[in-house]
């Protein structure tokens, strides 16, 4: 299976970038405080697919959202990575195919997806770099 290296050091808080693992669409964002708040804040009883923001991020790194950028209902890429593209009434992704609105930590709140954006494994490999896969 192979990993991919991304230089995350550049992407600001406010701002993500994608990059393709597995040639699938992977979108590093990260979260301001404020994005992070607004995720915390929720009662994830109330979710289609309950997870918290810290079960999708990395301890220490809560800031740091990393998702596949694939629509968990029928694959197409939401906008909210690239600058100035909508991110949706729940401030995180936004899948234009059919409407489905994702939160500040990818979690699926309207819309037809059945599930959140997918976390893939990664792991920080130094202070620039994370290896997804
Ligand atoms: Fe995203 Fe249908 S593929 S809402």
């Amino acid at each position: 299976a192979s990993t991919t290296e991304v230089d995350y050091s550049s992407v600001q808080p406010g701002q993500a970038i994608k990059a393709i693992f597995r040639k699938q669409p992977v979108f590093i964002r990260n979260l301001t405080q404020a994005e992070i708040d607004a995720a915390n804040k929720v009662d994830i009883s109330t979710l289609r697919d309950p997870q918290t923001l810290a079960e999708r991020t990395k301890p220490g790194k809560e800031n740091w959202l990393i998702t596949m950028g694939v629509c968990t209902h029928l694959g197409c890429v939401p906008l909210g990575a690239g600058e100035g593209e909508p991110r949706g009434e729940f401030g995180g992704y936004f899948c234009p195919c059919h409407g489905s609105s994702y939160d500040t930590a990818a979690r699926i709140r309207k819309g037809p997806a059945p599930l959140n954006l997918q976390v893939p494994d990664y792991a920080f490999t130094s202070d620039t770099v994370v290896t997804i896969g």
